[in-house]
């Protein structure tokens, strides 16, 4: 079996003994970290590590490559557990409108938004739309993300969301990547609904589902909960219906307003409630005690102008929080990972510790991952980062964009890109 030596890392970080599904809370303020590290991979695992000046752990040398990582930091590649990479193609012309001073909202109302994604996706063949999504994830791969999770919700019709999930399908055996597939029908109400919100519901829950069920097309079930998409209770709706057939739900809520989802959520044991920009004191209160992951989007706060979430109030109330991108050609037009741990240190006051555990375990977690992905582990998939030559793992956060990584490793091989 093909061997992989990594020596002299200046900084092996998230290191775990005892594997943890999440880190929560206080705890995320600790980085487990070995200075003047070497790692050991055999096949796809990580197979041992420890300091240089206790070497062990390889008795058979031979078929062994070494990596020589003096002055660099190796690290588990990032969980990327909220995106939206299948789409059929960008929308400057909105970034410009809001640049004039129209709002996401206003932006939405007059036809752009998510209906004008719909509606290019709906005319794309699953081959375009493959090709551009394998384009975006060899992309995001070169930031350093190893797993990623990928949701429908641009087709919003039967046959253009079971399209969007096929394509996801196909995407998950032909890359290196870890890939999960959410069902996010209740993305927006389509036009053709427009005075019939039940009917695309039951569109939803009668036509969607049985066949997502049938092809094995999704893990997750998502819906976008918000003023003038779909109110808590159409969301508990659809949520339950997921869960009969086997989906978790992950949802988007608080992006612009607290209408209850957090709650719903909560109710529905959903594995995340993900944007949470807007937040009151109750909703941290339901979110405790919970075993439902905050996931922060803080690139998209950047792009669309809007409030960042609370993370030290989460973080303070003894939650945990998760970091991931949102990236999507309308909110979050970027898949970069060390970007979103720039924010999250500089506008989220979350320190580099905390940003890179919830971008890596936590982000495993809110994927059902970490039993494979998020630290480095003995056992775990050998799915690593080794950066550039820098001082420390604080420069990645500090050094905001530019490319930290230089060599990707994904179940034990090198990548390129
Ligand atoms: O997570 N908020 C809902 N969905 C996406 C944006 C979708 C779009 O504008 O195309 C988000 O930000
Ligand atoms: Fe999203």
């Amino acid at each position: 079996m093909k061997k992989i030596l990594i020596k002299n890392i200046k900084q092996l970080i998230q290191v775990e003994t005892t594997p943890k599904e999440k880190v929560v809370g206080k705890e995320m303020a600790t980085l487990n970290t070995i200075e003047n590290a070497w790692l050991a991979i055999e096949g796809d695992r990580i197979i041992a590590f420890g300091a240089m000046d206790n070497w062990g752990g390889i008795t058979d040398w031979s078929n062994l490559e070494v990596i020589d990582a003096s002055d660099k930091v190796v690290m588990p590649t990032f969980c990327d557990s909220h995106t939206h990479i299948v789409f059929a193609a960008t929308r400057e012309s909105e970034f410009v409108d809001r640049i004039n001073g129209l709002t996401y909202e206003e932006i939405a109302a007059k036809g752009g938004g998510i209906l004008n994604s719909a509606k290019k996706l709906q005319a794309a063949s699953e081959n375009e739309l493959f090709d551009a999504a394998l384009h975006r994830i060899n992309e995001v791969i070169s930031t350093g993300t190893g797993a990623i999770e990928i949701k429908s919700g641009y087709g919003l019709t039967v046959e253009s969301e079971l399209k969007m999930l096929r394509v996801i399908k196909r995407l998950k055996a032909a890359c290196p990547i870890t890939i999960k597939a959410t069902f996010l029908g209740a993305h927006a109400l389509p036009t053709t609904f427009k005075e019939n919100r039940n009917g695309y519901i039951d569109s939803i829950i009668n036509e969607m589902l049985p066949i997502i069920e049938e092809e094995n097309l999704a893990d997750y079930i998502d819906v976008f909960c918000e003023k003038n998409y779909f109110t808590p209770e159409e969301t508990e709706r659809i949520i339950q219906a997921g869960i009969k057939q086997g989906l978790t739900p992950k949802i988007h809520v608080n992006q612009f307003n607290s209408i209850g989802g957090i709650q719903v959520g909560v109710k529905n044991n959903a594995l995340s409630v993900d944007h949470l920009e807007v937040m009151t004191e109750q909703d941290i209160k339901d979110l405790a005690n919970s075993s439902t992951m905050p996931t922060l989007l803080p690139s998209c706060s950047f792009f669309l102008n809007i409030p960042y979430a609370p993370a030290r109030e989460l973080i303070n109330n003894n939650l945990p929080v998760c970091l991931a991108t949102d990236y999507n050609p309308g909110s979050t037009p970027s898949g970069n990972m060390p970007f979103v741990l720039s924010l999250a240190c500089i506008k989220l006051r979350m320190t580099p510790e905390e940003a890179i555990n919830a971008a890596t375990i936590n982000g495993a977690y809110a994927m059902n991952l970490s039993n494979e992905l998020g630290s480095i582990a003995v056992g775990k998939k050998a799915n690593l980062i080794i950066t550039k030559v820098i001082p420390s793992f604080q420069h990645i956060p500090y050094a905001f964009g530019s490319n930290p990584v230089e060599t990707v490793i994904l179940n034990g091989e090198k990548v390129s890109f």
